[in-house]
């Protein structure tokens, strides 16, 4: 039996394309240097910075989900003070990456993934291979899997200490449904709670909709190197009731 965790390549039809179409830019010039449209002559070779910039977008893609992504899950997860009694809840689980990762850090905690296992998202995503990975992480006993939406959580109000979700939100393709989503999550944390956040798009449109149903946020932008696309993270809290709202990011 295999006995290291696979946690899949993001997104890997998107790698797949821009290393094609990279490399087919890239050759174009050795096959047809000069392409006649018309009375425009094309030369090829102008256009392979272009071919480069697709290969390396595929190359660094590729490097995140095969190394970078576990020293982004602990960035994400260090942004906790851990008690280990925690009710956590990874959105977009996936193969587990931050559901196992929370599970590590918590004692009579439990750490819940759910996901809709898309698999577009995520390679041999399913919830056998969660399954395997947390067996292999040795977590079954603080972990749980559960199919689920995030746009119709079965979760009672006010269930999580921590929610925490990577990559996830984006996938859904309209605004009313990441609006949704975020209303959703922020139902489910408790008061007091800490939710964090982290995609490569949209994470400012998160940020309002939290600011609006007045839980406090705090975006943390991180690097080129650290991560690709760069992730940006929002970090939220759910403020006790009564408690005046405060925007970290605003003067
Ligand atoms: C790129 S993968 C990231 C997986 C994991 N969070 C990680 O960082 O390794 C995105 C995941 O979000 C899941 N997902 C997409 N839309 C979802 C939704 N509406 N509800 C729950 N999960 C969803 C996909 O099935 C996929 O597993």
């Amino acid at each position: 039996m295999n006995k290291k965790p696979n946690y899949g390549i993001d997104a890997p039809r998107v790698i797949r394309n821009l290393l094609l179409i990279g490399f087919a830019i890239l050759i174009l010039p050795l096959v047809f240097p000069i392409i006649k449209i018309g009375s425009a002559l094309i030369i090829t070779s102008y256009f392979m910075w272009s071919g480069g910039y697709f290969m390396l977008s595929g190359l660094l893609m590729l490097l995140y989900s095969l190394y970078g992504k576990y020293f982004h899950r602990n960035r994400m997860l260090n942004l906790i003070r851990w008690s280990g009694h925690e009710q956590v809840l990874d959105v977009g689980t996936g193969k587990g990456l931050l559901m196992i990762g929370a599970a590590k850090r918590l004692t009579t905690g439990k750490s819940i993934g759910i996901d809709i296992w898309n698999a577009q998202d995520l390679t041999g995503n399913d919830v056998e291979a969660v399954r395997k990975n947390v067996s292999i992480e040795g977590v079954e006993d603080n972990t749980e899997i559960k199919t689920e939406n995030v746009l119709q959580m079965t979760f009672a109000d006010n269930t999580f200490d921590v929610v925490i979700s990577n990559l996830c939100l984006h996938n859904i393709y309209n605004q009313e449904g990441r609006k949704k989503a975020c209303e959703e999550i922020a139902r489910v944390l408790k008061q007091g709670g800490i939710g964090i956040i982290s995609d490569f798009r949209h994470v400012k449109h998160y940020k309002k909709y939290f600011g609006h149903l007045g839980l406090q946020t705090k975006l943390i932008y991180s690097s080129y190197f650290a991560s690709f696309p760069p992730l940006t993270i929002l970090k939220i809290e759910k403020p006790f009731k009564d408690t005046i709202r405060i925007d970290i990011n605003e003067p």
